[in-house]
């Protein structure tokens, strides 16, 4: 699987969000963060707006979920339209149920963890996902600074799915930036989300095109 670009709409105008995805469309995913105030200290959009989003959406939709009782609200984002369904393992009570669940829903299931939180426990049961995205930055905002150590759990997670060929992709979210892309898909990477690199710019469509060759595995040699 070749490196995916996932703009978040975190960081589009939330007043006009049908252009502003638009404007995405050669991107490979639409990045879609669901916070409650709970979970994380910001709140964005909840179930009836991420319907009209995935419904208008060129892209498929990569929904990430940060909330509490994923158990009881993850299938309803994939009822709704979401390809792919992240929800935190830090939130979640039967995170292996819940990605089965996700699964026979026909949704991509993936877990997702905080800075802080080791990936050591998911290795028993990294077959039960398709992804596991990892917090490059404390979820809740947009334009922070990428937190260096959090690489690491790339290199784990993708030696670890080497072992079994396991096609497992794993999403880099926050702080992920030109000056910072290289890092991030040299550690194992292959999911790129990115804010405010994308809506920041001015042509969205070319910033896209001269992030993923920034992307590209091969530069420098
Ligand atoms: C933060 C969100 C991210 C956010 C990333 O909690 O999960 O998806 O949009 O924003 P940037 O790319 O600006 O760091
Ligand atoms: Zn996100």
């Amino acid at each position: 699987m070749g490196i995916q670009i996932a703009p978040s709409i975190l960081a589009a105008d939330f007043a006009n969000l049908e252009s502003e995805i638009a404007q995405v469309s050669d991107a490979d995913w639409l990045h879609v963060d669901v916070m409650d105030g709970h979970f994380v200290p910001n709140m964005t959009l909840g179930l009836p707006v991420f319907e009209r989003v995935a419904q208008v959406s060129p892209l498929p939709v990569d929904a990430h979920l940060m909330i509490d009782d994923p158990d009881r609200w993850a299938i309803r984002y994939a009822e709704a339209g979401a390809a792919s369904v992240t929800f935190h393992l830090e939130a979640a009570a039967s995170p292996v149920r819940l990605a089965r669940e996700l699964r026979a829903a026909g949704a991509r299931a993936s877990i997702a963890v905080r800075p802080a939180t080791p990936v050591q426990p998911l290795l028993e049961y990294l077959d039960e996902f398709d992804m596991v995205l990892v917090m490059t930055v404390e979820p809740g905002f947009g334009g922070q600074e990428l937190v260096e150590s959090t690489l690491e759990k790339f290199r784990l997670l993708r030696a670890e799915a080497d072992k079994t060929g396991a096609d497992l992709w794993l999403e880099a979210d926050g702080g992920v930036t030109r000056e910072t892309i290289e890092r991030v898909v040299d550690a194992g990477a292959n999911m790129l989300v990115m804010g405010s690199a994308v809506y920041g710019a001015e042509d969205r469509g070319a910033e896209i095109a001269a992030l993923r060759e920034l992307a590209k595995d091969d530069h420098g040699s």
